[in-house]
């Protein structure tokens, strides 16, 4: 896989993505990540990426021609088909399933806004996948694109360590009908911290008591902190992202 991040700070990203997992994964060929710096993409003197709103109003806008021709350059530059995916609080909300349906996508190029982000015809013209992280906004598109792209590597075979598998993880365990809990309590050593003790079947030995046992937990914790993830209240059935979806 390959994924390109078109940013104003590449400096701000890189060194996420030589780091820990990420940086593990690149090393194994598993996935080539490439911080590409939009200002390289300008053709002026002064290596303008943005300018004044038309019609008024505060900060800049990111113009097109800089984010086009960096989008088509970077297309040019591997055959393989990319998903053009643009950074926005506008787009839709990131969750632990489309980023496993990313993880299936062989190109991906993402796009950092900065400002009072991009150009409305950047939408229009590139017809990108827009992905938020939240409802919240953020200076930048940097901090997203970190979060974005960690969390489809992460799934990636081979990213992960045995001990290290994704598939127990909130959001991908599953339990009793549900598709989709958050985890199980976990516990490491010592067994007794400060008058609070390690459940006595995590120390039984019995891997089919301590099965059961994560399953019910995972269930109590789900449905305490997250019912909307419990079948009669999860509605969503799934989409279409490549940028013809
Ligand atoms: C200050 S924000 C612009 C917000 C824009 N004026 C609006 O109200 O929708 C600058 C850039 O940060 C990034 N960004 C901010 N919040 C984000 C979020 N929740 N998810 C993804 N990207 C975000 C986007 O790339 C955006 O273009």
């Amino acid at each position: 896989m390959r994924i390109d991040v078109v940013t104003l700070f590449p400096e701000v990203c890189e060194p996420y993505f030589s780091a820990s997992i990420l940086g593990r994964a690149q090393s194994a060929g598993t996935v080539e990540i490439v911080c590409q710096d939009l200002r390289s993409f300008t053709t002026d003197r002064h290596r303008s990426v943005d300018d004044r709103p038309f019609g008024g109003g505060p900060g800049m806008v990111l113009m097109c021609g800089p984010i086009f021709d960096a989008v088509e350059a970077i297309e040019s530059q591997d055959p393989r088909r990319a998903t053009r995916i643009l950074l926005t609080p506008q787009g839709r909300r990131l969750d632990q399933k489309m980023a496993g349906e990313l993880a299936s996508h062989e190109r991906l190029i993402l796009i950092a806004g900065h400002y009072e982000g991009f150009d409305e015809r950047i939408r229009v013209g590139l017809k990108p996948l827009e992905i938020s992280i939240g409802d919240f906004v953020l200076s930048g598109g940097e901090a997203a694109a970190m979060v974005v792209v960690d969390s489809i590597v992460r799934l990636l075979p081979g990213a992960l360590g045995d001990d290290e598998s994704s598939a127990e993880d909130s959001f991908s365990i599953t339990a009793g009908d549900s598709e989709q809990c958050l985890e199980y309590p976990q516990y490491t050593r010592p067994r007794v911290f400060r008058d609070m003790t390690v459940p006595d079947v995590l120390m039984s030995g019995d891997h089919g008591r301590i099965r059961d046992w994560r399953t019910q937990q995972a269930l109590e914790r789900t449905k305490s902190r997250r019912p909307d993830l419990l079948p009669d209240t999860n509605s969503d059935g799934g989409e279409d992202l490549s940028n013809d979806g």
